[in-house]
């Protein structure tokens, strides 16, 4: 079969939007490189001075370390560059980044990202990722705004994520389905490996931080015990995994069917994972391949945003799955 990298397939795919100036095809190209780059990083950590802290805490209140640090300065570095980008909004940035470069005159778009998920996995050589959305700008010139992030999922115009894993992997969607590219490291392309993914409708993995089981809501509780039992009709008891990278947890359910969950707990009462750049996106990707993704009550996508770094449960995955849990979440509302 011949090979198809992303930036054939990119400009191939422009020829559905036959009025496009090829302004998204060059942004997704400037993230598939930067996505290069910190892939080449992640691939010699234990090599270089590159694992550990900073020091810093982030806004989150997490400790930084030095890879979140490189890879949000290649994506942001890469954006800039490519001049289609008004705006960048990053976990690690407490406000946004405004661009006001001469290249970036007319751009009309926003990327809202998190440079690595799973920092707590990046000096143990576990799958790490990066997580990206892309919006339509909504003011009209000059550098964008913080209102330009500000918009429900509903209105992303692509998103997707990097996992830098056994190999790396991008995958994404424009709201046409899902492709995902696997890194040809001999050739430093990313080639088409998995066209027009499709989520299987059910699944047997279920994956959360069993250790916050104390402080989750009752709804939870009771779906856990349900994965647990004995039915051979439905497959069950299913099987726990949790690797604590969310792009990776989500990435091997995707895949084979499963439900990701990161519910309120008594620590965090509003969910951990942030809205913007960690679940709509990822809800924009479950949904092209056919899955489901909420709050636990309501769709993901739709829910409105008000704050850069607003947190949201996430119940993600399967769609049968994804129901299953809602209907605890219903009968257990505490
Ligand atoms: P990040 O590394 O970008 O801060 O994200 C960490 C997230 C996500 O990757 C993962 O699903 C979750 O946090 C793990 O949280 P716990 O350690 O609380 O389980
Ligand atoms: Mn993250
Ligand atoms: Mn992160």
């Amino acid at each position: 079969m011949q090979t198809q990298t992303l930036g054939q397939f990119i400009i191939e795919k422009q020829k559905d939007f036959p009025y496009s100036k090829g302004e998204l095809s060059r942004l997704l190209r400037d993230i598939g490189i930067a996505a290069k780059i910190v892939h080449r990083e992640v691939n010699k950590a234990g090599l270089v001075e590159i694992l550990g802290e900073t020091g810093d805490i982030n806004v989150q209140g997490e400790a930084v370390k030095k890879l979140d640090v490189f890879a949000n300065n290649q994506f942001i570095a890469a954006l800039k560059a490519g001049g289609e980008c008004c705006a960048i909004a990053s976990e690690e940035n407490e406000d946004i980044i405004p661009i006001d470069t001469v290249s970036s005159k007319g751009a009309r778009y926003v990327v809202a990202f998190d440079p690595l998920d799973g920092s707590s996995n990046i000096d143990v050589n576990v799958s790490v990722g990066t997580i990206f959305s892309i919006y339509r700008r909504l003011s009209l010139s000059g550098p964008g705004t913080l209102e330009d992030f500000l918009q429900p999922g509903t209105e992303l115009v692509a998103a997707g994520y990097v996992i830098y894993g056994s190999s790396t992997m991008l995958m994404y969607t424009t709201g046409k389905g899902v492709n995902g590219f696997t890194l040809d490291p001999s050739i430093g392309e990313f080639c088409l490996s998995h066209p027009n993914i499709k989520t299987p409708s059910d699944g047997a993995i279920y994956s959360l931080n069993e250790g916050n089981h104390l402080h989750f809501p009752e709804g939870v509780k009771k779906y856990i015990k349900y994965c647990q039992e004995e039915d051979k009709a439905t497959n069950r008891p299913y099987s726990s995994r949790y690797i604590g990278s969310g792009v990776a947890d989500f990435h091997r359910n995707l895949l084979k069917g499963g439900i990701f969950i990161y519910p309120t707990t008594t620590k965090s009462p509003k969910g951990k994972l942030r809205l913007l750049y960690e679940c709509n996106p990822l809800a924009f990707i479950i949904e092209q391949a056919g899955g489901k993704a909420t709050d636990g009550r309501k769709r993901i996508l739709d829910i409105p945003i008000t704050e850069l770094h607003q947190r949201t449960p996430l119940f993600i995955g399967s769609p049968e799955m994804v129901e299953k849990v809602m209907e605890f979440m219903v009968k257990y509302p505490v």
